[in-house]
C-alpha cells in the first residue's frame, strides 16, 4: 500500500468509526463527545455547582463482580489521586484490583500531557497492549487523564489504536460506570471527554493507595495560563472545594490513623478565591488544619505570585505544617519569566524567598525549572544558574522546554538547538546535585524524625521513610515501627538518601527537622 492509499484507508476507517459512534450516540447520550482545546481555554462566569449527593446507580453495582482491573498512572499527584478515585468507583462496581496486566478485565491508562516525552511513553504503552487485546478481545482498555483532553490525542487513538475501547477525560471520572457500560455494549470506541469543567463532586468513593500518607484535593484546575503549559486546558478553570468539605476529609483521615496528608492543587495559593463571598484563603485553611491531630501536613504546588504573608505566618507558627515549600521558579531571567507569563520577576521571587527565610529559618525550598525556552540565550540561562545559587534550593525538578500544541508558546519561533538545550540541562543538573548533596550532608550526625513507611525498595531487611523535609532515610528497625514516627540517628549522607540508626519511636511529632 502506498502512502496515499494508506492515508485514505485510515480516513475510511476513521469515517466508518465516526459514523458508528454517531449512530450509537442516538442510544447513549454521551458516547461520542470529543474534546476541544479551544473550548477548554474559555473561562466562563457560570457558578460552579457543588454536588454532595453523588451516588453510583444501583443498576451498575454488580457490573464488575468476579472481574479485575488495573490502572497505570502517569503524571503528577493529582493524577495519582484521580487513580484512587477511579479505583474507588471500580471497587463499588464489584471489580477487584490486580497487578497482573494479563489477568485484568479492565485496564485504564491514566495519562499526563505535560511534556512530549510523557505522551510518547503513553503511546508506546497503548501500542504494547495491542497484542494483549488480540489475545483477549474481551479486555476493556480505557485511556483517561490529561492526554484525553487533547483532540490531537483522541484523533490519533481513533486512527491508530483500535485496541482502545474507551476514552474519557479529567472532568467526567464520576461517569466511569456509565462509560464502562457503554464500552461493553458499543462496538465503536466510546469517547466521552468534556472540554468544559464539570461540577465539584464530593463523596465519590476512593481507595487510597496507602494507609500512612494521603492526598487531599483542595482545588481543581488552573487559571494561570503560563504560556508553555497545557494544564489550564486539560484541567479546566480553578474550582476550590469548600473548606468544610476539606476539613471533614482531613478529620476523617486523622481518625483513620493517617500520619501525613498533602493538600493538592495546581496552584494552591489561589485556594478560595473563586468562591464568591468566601473571605478564606490557603493561610486560613492551613491554620484550621493545624487544629487537626495529624502529624504532618504538606501542600503543593505554590505559585510564587500569590504567596501571602498570612501563609508564611501560619507555616512559621509550627504545628503540623511542614516547613518544606515547593516554589517553582522556572527561570532566573526577567525576560524569560515575562514571556512565560509567570507574573513575577527575579527580584520579586528573591524578595519572597527572603521573606520566607526570615520568618521560617529552617525552611527547605525546592523548585521546578525549565531550560531552553524559545530563544533563551546563554546569558539568560546563566541567570537561572545564579538564582539557583542565591536561593540554595535543596532540590529541583528540571525539564527541557517541550512544545505543547494549543499553548501560546507553541507559536513562538525557537532558535535554541536541541543539543544546546541538553547541555544546559546537564549543567543545571550538576548544580542541582551539588546543592542536594550539601543539603544531605548537613544531616550527618543529627537525629531526625522519620515517618516509617515500610521496607526499603532496595533491601527488604531495611526500613525506609521520609523526614518532614522529604529526605529519604534508610534504617534497620522492628517492623512494628511501620506507620509510626521514629527517631533515627543519621550516620551517613548519600546523594539522594540518608543511612541511619534507629533510636526509638518518637515521643511526639515535630516537623522542624
Ligand atoms: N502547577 C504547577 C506545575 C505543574 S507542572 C506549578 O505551576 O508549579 C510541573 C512542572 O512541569 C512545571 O513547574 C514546569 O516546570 C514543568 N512544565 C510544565 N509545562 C512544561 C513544558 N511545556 N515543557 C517543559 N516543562 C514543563
Ligand atoms: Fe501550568 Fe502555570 Fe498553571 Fe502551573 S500555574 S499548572 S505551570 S499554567
Ligand atoms: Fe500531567 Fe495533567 Fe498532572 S498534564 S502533570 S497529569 S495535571
Amino acid at each position: 500500500m502506498n502512502e496515499e492509499q494508506r492515508k485514505s484507508t485510515s480516513i475510511d476507517i476513521l469515517a466508518e468509526r465516526d459514523k458508528k459512534a454517531k449512530d450509537y450516540s442516538k442510544y447513549f447520550e454521551h458516547v461520542y463527545q470529543p474534546p476541544s482545546l479551544k473550548e477548554a481555554r474559555k473561562r466562563g462566569k457560570e457558578e460552579v455547582n457543588y454536588n454532595r449527593d453523588f451516588q453510583i446507580d444501583e443498576k451498575y453495582r454488580n457490573m464488575g463482580n468476579g472481574k479485575t482491573f488495573l490502572i497505570k498512572t502517569y503524571g503528577c499527584q493529582m493524577n495519582a489521586h484521580d487513580t484512587e478515585v477511579m479505583a474507588g468507583i471500580l471497587g463499588a462496581l464489584g471489580y477487584t484490583a490486580t497487578e497482573d496486566i494479563n489477568q485484568a478485565d479492565v485496564i485504564l491508562i491514566n495519562t499526563c500531557a505535560i511534556r512530549e516525552n510523557a505522551e510518547n511513553k503513553v503511546f508506546s504503552e497503548i501500542g504494547n497492549l495491542k497484542h494483549l487485546k488480540k489475545e483477549k478481545p474481551e479486555t476493556v482498555i480505557g485511556v483517561c487523564g490529561c492526554m484525553s483532553q487533547e483532540e490531537s490525542v483522541v484523533n490519533k487513538i481513533l486512527k491508530s489504536y483500535q485496541n482502545v475501547d474507551m476514552i474519557f477525560g479529567t472532568h467526567n471520572i464520576h461517569r466511569l460506570p456509565e462509560i464502562l457500560e457503554e464500552a461493553y455494549l458499543s462496538k465503536a470506541m466510546v469517547v466521552e471527554v468534556w472540554s468544559k469543567e464539570g461540577d465539584v463532586i464530593e463523596n465519590i468513593p476512593k481507595v487510597r493507595e496507602g494507609k500512612i500518607k494521603a492526598w487531599v484535593n483542595i482545588m481543581y484546575g488552573c487559571d494561570k495560563f503560563c504560556t508553555y503549559c497545557i494544564v489550564p486546558f486539560t484541567r479546566g478553570k480553578e474550582r476550590s472545594r469548600h473548606p468544610e468539605d476539606i476539613i471533614e476529609e482531613v478529620r476523617d483521615l486523622a481518625r483513620q490513623g493517617y500520619q501525613e496528608i498533602t493538600l493538592l492543587g495546581q496552584n494552591v495559593n489561589s485556594y478560595g478565591k473563586d468562591i464568591e463571598g468566601l473571605a478564606y484563603g490557603l493561610g486560613d485553611l492551613l491554620e484550621d488544619i493545624t487544629q487537626i491531630d495529624i502529624p504532618r501536613v504538606r501542600f503543593t504546588t505554590s505559585h510564587p505570585w500569590d504567596f501571602t504573608d498570612r501563609m508564611i505566618e501560619v507555616i512559621a507558627n509550627g504545628g503540623n505544617i511542614v516547613p518544606h515549600i515547593h516554589l517553582p521558579v522556572q527561570s532566573g531571567n526577567n525576560a524569560v519569566l515575562k514571556i512565560m507569563g509567570r507574573k513575577y520577576t527575579r527580584e520579586s521571587y528573591l524578595e519572597l524567598v527572603d521573606r520566607i527565610k526570615a520568618k521560617i529559618p529552617n525552611v527547605a525550598l525546592t523548585t521546578d525549572i525549565i531550560v531552553g525556552y524559545p530563544n533563551e540565550t546563554e546569558a539568560q540561562f546563566e541567570e537561572t544558574l545564579s538564582l539557583y545559587e542565591e536561593v540554595g534550593f535543596e532540590h529541583a525538578y528540571t525539564y527541557i522546554y517541550s512544545q505543547r500544541d494549543g499553548t501560546p508558546a507553541a507559536k513562538m519561533k525557537d532558535n535554541v538547538p536541541t543539543d544546546v538545550k541538553k547541555e544546559r540541562l546537564q549543567r543545571l543538573n550538576k548544580k542541582v546535585s551539588y546543592y542536594s548533596e550539601q543539603a544531605m550532608k548537613r544531616y550527618e550526625g543529627q537525629i531526625v524524625q522519620v515517618l516509617c513507611e515500610g521496607a526499603s525498595k532496595k533491601d527488604e531487611h531495611v526500613l525506609a521513610g521520609y523526614t518532614s523535609k522529604n529526605k529519604l532515610v534508610n534504617f534497620k528497625a522492628p517492623n512494628e515501627m511501620i506507620g509510626q514516627l521514629v527517631d533515627v540517628q543519621v550516620d551517613e549522607a548519600k546523594q539522594y538518601s540518608l543511612n541511619g540508626t534507629f533510636l526509638r519511636a518518637s515521643e511526639k511529632a515535630v516537623v522542624t527537622q
